[in-house]
């Protein structure tokens, strides 16, 4: 009689159908460890409607110095194993988070976009996913933004909702960076408050002034695809839902 109070609200799918920011590749930084935890995190993708994943394995000195020829071969045997479980979802191709600190400028003056000597390898096209640290400022980031740009890549910054020491700035730091060409990649989770509600205020504000280029899940372990069940069957995510959708570009890439 009192099923109704029980009753799960509907599940809406993920506004996108191509995941461009995730841990998924098993036992390479602090995503998945193993290739059966990559696997489930793959399903629960499927299960909320993605159909294709880049996959973006931190690249952060000291501690995670991956490289195409770490990942090539996993990202085969995923490849492989997805098939062999009937998965219908894609791994289309993977790339790298990339952390800008001494190392990622070294490899950025190896050479330019789709030069021979080139040291950075794209998400799609000309695209890279960079990243700040989460405790100060990138150092002279309008210089590495500038020498970037002239290389022929196009930026897109991962989660900048999660940098609390631009959250004073009344969205300077942001529109500065918009009026530059730099694109911005929000995580889902920012929107359940799962970083803390002053990355969500900023999530919010963000889609409101247009901002959220694109969107990820920065999937990395169990619980985050348990937060995310919980946040796609959730009220907010509802009101939000068409927002999202008219606003982000990961299927257009
Ligand atoms: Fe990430």
């Amino acid at each position: 009689m009192f099923d109704f109070l029980f009753k799960k609200r509907d599940l809406l799918p993920l506004p996108y159908k191509r995941e461009l920011h995730c841990h998924i590749i098993p036992g390479v930084d602090d995503g998945s460890r193993q290739m059966s935890d990559s696997l489930d995190y793959m399903l629960s993708l499927q299960r909320h409607g993605v159909e294709r994943v880049i996959f973006t394995p931190h690249h952060t000195s000291p501690r995670y110095m991956n490289t195409p020829e770490i990942i090539q071969p996993l990202f085969d045997k995923l490849k492989e194993e997805c098939q062999h479980k009937g998965l219908t979802i894609l791994p289309e191709n993977y790339s790298f988070e990339y952390r800008v600190d001494e190392t990622f400028l070294e490899m950025m003056q190896k050479g330019k976009c789709g030069e021979p000597t080139c040291a950075l390898r794209p998400l799609y096209g000309k695209y890279i996913l960079i990243e700040g640290s989460f405790s100060h400022p990138i150092p002279a980031f309008d210089e590495v933004i500038d020498r970037l740009l002239s290389d022929g890549w196009y930026l897109i910054l991962a989660h900048p909702e999660r940098y609390l020491y631009y959250a004073g700035s009344k969205g300077r730091f942001y529109h500065h960076l918009q009026e530059r060409q730099v694109e911005f990649q929000c995580n889902i989770l920012s929107f359940a408050g799962y970083y803390g509600e002053v990355s969500k205020k900023m999530a919010y504000w963000m889609l409101e002034q247009g901002y959220v280029n694109f969107l990820g899940s920065d999937l990395h372990t169990y619980h985050h695809t348990y937060m995310l069940d919980d946040f796609l069957r959730s009220k907010d995510y509802a009101s939000i839902y068409d927002s999202l959708c008219d606003s982000i570009s990961n299927d257009q890439l």
